[in-house]
C-alpha cells in the first residue's frame, strides 16, 4: 500500500513539531513538505535526521509541488479557513487541529470539503484519553445529580475555563437531558462557573500541562473521572488516526469521538 503524503502546517509550533515526528516515524505515512509563518530556509531536516522536506511559509507553493494527500493544520484559527480553501482546490484532504474556529468557519469548512468531494477531521481535543473521559462522565451524568469539574492547566494557558470543562459540562447536561443540581449555600461568589450546574473550578500554574478531575456526586458516595497529560505525545495518536482515516471519508467529521465510534 503506498505511503499516505502528508504535509505539516505549523510545523515549528509546539503541536506542529510533535506532528512532524510522529508522521515521520509512521511507516504507513510519508512526510513530504512543511509549512509555518515562520519558515527561514527551504527545507526541513527531519527530526530523526534522515533526510530534509521541503519547507516555506506559502502553503499554496508546497501543495502544488509536494502533491499531498492530507494537510494537518495546528496553527491559528485566522489561518485555517484560508488552508481550507486552497487545500480543497487541489483535492487535499484536512486533519485539523487548530482551535478557536466559529461556528461560521465550521460550516464554511464543510461547505469547502463537499464542494471539493474531499475529508476533514476536525477536532478540539485529540487526546484519546481526554475523549474517553467525556465519554465516561457522560455515561455517569444520567446516575448522579450533582457535578463538578476542576481543570488544571499551565499559566499560559489565554482561557478559562477550558473549552474541554466546558465541552464536558454541556455533553454530560446533554446526556441526562437536564442540568445538574447545584448544592444551596451561601458561598455562591467563592466558588467557580456554574455551566448546565456542573461547576467548573480553574486552576492556572507552572507546572501543570493539561488535566481535568470530573467529580460526580449522589448520597453517601462520589465518582471521580480524571485525565492527565504530561506532554505534547499525548496528540499523536489521535492525529495518526485522524491521517489513516480522513482519507477514507469525504465530508467534515467533527470530534474525535466519532472516528473512535463512542
Ligand atoms: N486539537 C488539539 O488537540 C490541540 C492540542 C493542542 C493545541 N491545539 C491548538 O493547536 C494550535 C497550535 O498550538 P501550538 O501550541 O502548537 O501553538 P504554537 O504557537 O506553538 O504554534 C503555532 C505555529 O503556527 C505557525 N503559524 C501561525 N500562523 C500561521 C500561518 N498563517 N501559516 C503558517 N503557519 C502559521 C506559527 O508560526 C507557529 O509556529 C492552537 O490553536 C492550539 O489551541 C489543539
Amino acid at each position: 500500500m503506498k505511503p499516505i503524503k502528508v504535509v505539516v502546517q505549523g510545523a515549528l509550533g509546539k503541536v506542529g513539531r510533535e506532528v512532524v515526528k510522529a508522521v515521520s516515524g509512521e511507516s504507513e505515512m510519508q512526510l513530504v513538505g512543511a509549512v509555518d509563518l515562520k519558515a527561514a530556509q527551504d527545507s526541513l531536516t527531519l527530526p530523526d535526521d534522515s533526510g530534509s522536506v521541503p519547507f516555506s511559509a506559502d502553503l499554496g507553493g508546497i501543495l502544488a509541488s509536494c502533491q499531498p494527500d492530507v494537510l494537518v493544520d495546528f496553527t491559528i484559527a485566522q489561518a485555517t479557513v484560508p488552508a481550507v480553501r486552497l487545500a480543497t482546490e487541489k483535492g487535499v484532504n484536512l486533519v485539523i487541529g487548530t482551535t478557536g474556529l466559529t461556528k461560521d468557519e465550521l460550516n464554511e469548512i464543510d461547505r469547502l470539503v463537499k464542494a471539493h468531494k474531499v475529508g476533514a477531521v476536525v477536532a478540539p481535543n485529540f487526546a484519546l484519553g481526554a475523549v474517553l473521559m467525556i465519554h465516561l462522565a457522560k455515561v455517569a451524568a444520567k446516575y448522579l445529580d450533582y457535578a463538578e469539574i476542576i481543570e488544571l492547566h499551565h499559566h499560559l494557558k489565554a482561557d478559562a475555563p477550558s473549552g474541554t470543562a466546558l465541552a464536558t459540562a454541556k455533553a454530560m447536561a446533554a446526556a441526562r437531558g437536564k442540568p445538574f443540581l447545584q448544592p444551596t449555600g451561601k458561598a455562591a461568589e467563592s466558588r467557580g462557573e456554574p455551566v448546565e450546574g456542573v461547576t467548573i473550578h480553574s486552576v492556572r500554574l507552572p507546572g501543570l500541562m493539561a488535566h481535568q478531575e470530573v467529580i460526580l456526586g449522589g448520597p453517601g458516595q462520589t465518582v471521580s473521572i480524571r485525565h492527565d497529560t504530561i506532554n505534547r505525545e499525548c496528540y499523536m495518536p489521535g492525529v495518526m488516526l485522524a491521517i489513516k482515516e480522513v482519507v477514507k471519508r469525504q465530508g467534515l467529521t467533527y470530534g474525535l469521538d466519532t472516528l473512535l465510534g463512542l
